[in-house]
């Protein structure tokens, strides 16, 4: 018997600006424990911007966002607990350049879970292990490649043992080569049931593992649909133009 899904992730009513530029426009969003859901959409339509909400990276102005039961608020105590439970890879890395991998993966777990340095490495050398590069531990991101380094990125936010998995075009930084090898890690989560949101413009792993995919447009949530539906019969005149530009 499929239990019953749990609520991760609910948006309702959200609005965002940044100064008198209307961002997100009354974003409403329920994501399901285990459930992957792909954002796409132009470039300023908002998709890192609704992301980055849901960890307090941004604030918001109206709405409600609650993740993992927890409401996020202006209250810093509820934005660590928020933090803890949701994982975020970014474009660029963002690997602390003057620390090797594994000091970049021990880190936030030592600090924020409180774990024992020899805990917190045999944790990092398990998930740089899934990742496939264990043998990159004493080195420095400098001296690994670009698909390393997201990799990297993808175990130190893993180390922290995560509920949620928010990725915001992890791949477009990445030579082309070098693709392939970050999303068939992210596959892997995936078919594991990480819950994710991925902003991403890799449409075969949309169709791959996406439950539903989102289309954002000018600060809104223009269509939700399941891959096949949302690829072969779009319901909406901006997201086929969008298709076809990017599918061209
Ligand atoms: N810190 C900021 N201050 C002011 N405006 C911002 C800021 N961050 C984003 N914006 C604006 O908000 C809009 C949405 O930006 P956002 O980065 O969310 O878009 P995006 O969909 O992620 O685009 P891209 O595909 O280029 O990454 C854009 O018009 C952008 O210029
Ligand atoms: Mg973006």
């Amino acid at each position: 018997m499929p239990r019953p899904a749990t609520e991760a992730i609910r948006i309702t009513g959200l609005n965002k600006w940044y100064g008198t530029y209307h961002a997100l426009k009354n974003i409403n969003l329920s994501v399901n424990s285990g459930e992957r859901i792909v954002v796409c959409g132009p470039s300023g339509s908002g998709k890192s911007t609704m992301i980055r909400c849901i960890n307090r990276l941004e604030e918001h102005q109206s709405g409600q966002i609650i993740v993992d039961g927890v409401e996020l608020t202006g209250e810093m105590k509820k934005i660590d607990e928020v933090r803890r439970e949701v994982g975020m890879v970014f474009q660029h890395f963002n690997l602390f350049p003057h620390l090797t991998i594994l000091e970049n993966c021990v880190l936030a777990p030592m600090r924020v879970r409180k774990l024992s340095r020899a805990k917190a490495e045999e944790i990092a050398m398990h998930f740089l292990t899934r990742v496939r590069i264990p043998d990159q531990a004493r080195k420095y991101p400098g001296q690994l490649s670009g698909g390393q380094q997201q990799r990297v990125a993808i175990a130190r936010a893993l180390c922290m043992k995560p509920k949620i998995m928010l990725f915001d075009e992890p791949t477009s930084a990445l030579d082309p080569e070098m693709v392939k090898e970050v999303l068939d890690t992210m596959v892997t989560l995936a078919e594991e049931g990480m819950t994710m949101i991925c902003v991403t413009h890799e449409m075969g792993f949309a169709r791959q593992v996406a439950d539903r995919v989102i289309f954002m447009d000018r600060g809104e949530i223009v269509e939700v649909n399941a891959p096949d539906r949302f690829f072969g019969n779009p319901a909406h005149e901006r997201t086929k133009l969008f298709l076809d530009q990017i599918l061209h």
